[in-house]
């Protein structure tokens, strides 16, 4: 992952300091800036947080030019020797790089060989070290075309006061005027610098001062790059929340009435009046909690009468499926950036699909290369665990599902029929926060339930797991004797999901296996469980209301997460070894 940063302009290390925190979401194993004035170099690094680099820079008003980083490790632990920017052997040209180069141990090899020393175990020393001096975009182009791989490069040299740079499947953008020069992995990093910025393509390459913006591709000079405008960005702050998880889960009400205003004004069938009619299967697509909403939909664009099946990114590859002409690919994505998803849509386009994506960042990649995208507008999510966006997903959905069903319906007769379905209570907070205190002892914990809530289940595990660091599963009620009961001892605690009357009993049975075996048992249930209550340690009742009753399980699920997490004394909004956006494969 890892999110970069370049500048050229007065107040360098704060500009990136600055920068880097907006981009810290990426990757906060370690952070890095190198600063040039006056034909030197002055480097700061430090492991950790962004924050943690603040004490050690030293701020400077007068011009400059700089590179910085934001590390999430994948060659190399995370040690100040692995952090960027790094340096070629004579220490005259260093480097930002996001991405993977998948022939570093070719190219290091051959390094190695011809004597170049590392200090350190990244793929992007590497790249650092297959440059001699002299920086030159004829240089560049030399290195590039030997990487193969995922790459976004920034590049200084010491002689001179441009910013080279290189983009392959990872984002790069740059916006300047009259006084300064940006290069960013998040175009959000210019709002409120910059009026407009230009994104580049994979392949391009070129460099930048303050005079002047050379863009290249294929050995040619790009003359009229399109520039996009940039945002007026509101200040996202806590509020009264502690946590922004906590403070993104109480969003999701207001988002999913903001989708409904939305529609309602525009129309559905108006806004939707470019999408091509005639597909014979639906496929979703998307990694993580967004694979998880696909999961959840497919259902909605079976019961609407359409062939559907839901992929891992990551696995498409390996998969059978029949994906051509007359398949409608919905690529679901929060971040637009992540690299799996990006490439199941490029295996698509091959196959000549039609792609269709929902992201919540309307520049983003994934956006860019649809036919059709769909804006979320969820507001930004800052918490790593997708929680509002995940919600607004498979809103989202459901609405697509119900327009490919009824093209011709009206938009009226959608919203009456959904607006009960948002309708919902408020959560208790207070008897999550008790559940999670009660059971925070467990050693294992585990989310089941029959159809629709097994895949609930799959989400509020992942959830859990990815926040609170306790190992955590899911599974269908059903399939609980056929090996996992093995694991149930006194100290595992399950979550039962049921929304749907019909399954209430099976749901019971399979607590009464889990507790003649010690283990616990929580429901968390949409559905009134009446005397089948004595068959669960603990109930949590959710207000129901028409087909979309899932969202109060979701918030339940979500917020359960959140105060286990809480009271094992973890970050809920950085949890260890993870980041917001996963732009490697
Ligand atoms: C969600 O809580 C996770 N952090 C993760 O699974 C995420 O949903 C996944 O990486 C996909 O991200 P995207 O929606 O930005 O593509």
């Amino acid at each position: 992952m890892c999110g970069i940063i370049g500048y050229i302009g007065k107040t360098p290390e704060k500009v990136l300091f600055d920068g880097l925190k907006k981009l810290e979401y990426r990757g906060y194993d370690c952070a890095g800036m190198t600063i040039l004035r006056a034909g030197k170099f002055t480097t700061y690094k430090s492991i950790g947080k962004v924050d943690s680099l603040k004490e050690k820079l030293f701020f400077n008003d007068s011009l400059g030019v700089g590179i910085a980083h934001t590390r999430w490790a994948t060659h190399g632990k995370v040690s100040i020797e692995n952090c960027h920017p790094h340096f070629n052997n004579d220490l005259s040209i260093c480097l930002v790089h996001n991405g993977i180069i998948e022939n570093f141990h070719v190219l290091k090899d051959d390094l190695v060989k011809r004597g170049k020393s590392f200090y350190g175990e990244t793929d992007s020393e590497v790249v650092a070290k297959m440059f001699e001096h002299g920086l030159t975009i004829k240089k560049v182009k030399s290195v590039v075309d030997n990487l193969t791989g995922s790459y976004a490069l920034l590049m200084l040299d010491k002689t001179c006061n441009d910013i080279y740079f290189a983009k392959n499947k990872n984002p790069l953008y740059i916006a300047f005027d009259d006084e300064k020069v940006m290069l960013t992995s998040d175009s959000s990093c210019f709002n409120d610098i910059f009026d407009s910025f230009i994104t580049l393509e994979d392949g391009q390459y070129g460099k930048v001062s303050l005079n002047e913006l050379e863009i290249y591709q294929d050995d040619k000079k790009i003359d009229r790059p399109k520039v996009t405008k940039c945002f007026k960005s509101k200040a996202i702050g806590l509020g009264k929340y502690s946590h922004f998880m906590l403070k993104e889960i109480g969003e999701t009400k207001s988002v999913l009435r903001k989708a409904i205003k939305f529609y309602n004004a525009r129309g559905i069938k108006n806004i939707f009046k470019n999408l091509p009619c005639g597909f014979e299967k639906v496929v979703l697509i998307g990694c993580g909690s967004a694979y998880n909403a696909g999961l959840i939909a497919k259902g909605y664009f079976i019961d609407a009468g359409l062939n559907s099946e839901c992929i891992l990114a990551s696995e498409i590859e390996y998969e059978s499926h029949d994906i051509n002409e007359k398949s409608l690919c919905i690529f679901i994505s929060q971040s637009g950036e992540t690299q799996d998803t990006l490439k199941a849509m490029d295996f698509c386009v091959k196959r000549k699909a039609y792609c269709l994506s929902l992201t919540n960042v309307v520049h983003s990649s994934i956006a860019r290369k649809s036919h059709f995208n769909i804006d979320l507008s969820a507001g930004c999510e800052r918490a790593v665990a997708s929680t509002k966006a995940y919600t607004a997903q498979v809103f989202h959905l459901y609405i697509l599902a119900f327009l490919l069903k009824n093209r011709n319906s009206q938009i009226e007769d959608l919203v009456k029929e959904i607006k009960e379905y948002i309708d919902f209570e408020n959560i208790e907070a207070k008897n999550i926060e008790h559940f999670a205190k009660k059971y925070l002892k467990s050693r294992l914990l585990f989310f089941i339930g029959k159809g629709k809530d097994s895949i609930l289940a799959r989400e509020g595990a992942l959830k859990l797991k990815e926040i609170s660091y306790l190992p955590a599963f899911d599974l269908p009620s059903g399939e609980l004797k056929h090996g996992s009961i093995a694991l149930i001892d006194k100290f595992a605690t399950c979550i039962a999901i049921c929304s749907q009357a019909k399954t209430l009993s099976k749901i019971a049975s399979s607590a009464e296996e889990i507790r003649a075996r010690g283990g616990k048992v929580i429901l968390f249930s949409s559905v009134d469980a009446g005397e089948l209550e004595d068959c669960f340690d603990d109930v949590l009742y959710l207000k129901s209301s028409g087909k979309f009753d899932i969202v109060n399980l979701i918030i339940a699920m979500q917020k359960f997460a959140y105060f286990v997490a809480i009271k094992r004394g973890c970050n809920p909004d950085m949890p260890r070894n993870l980041a917001k956006s996963v732009t490697v494969e």
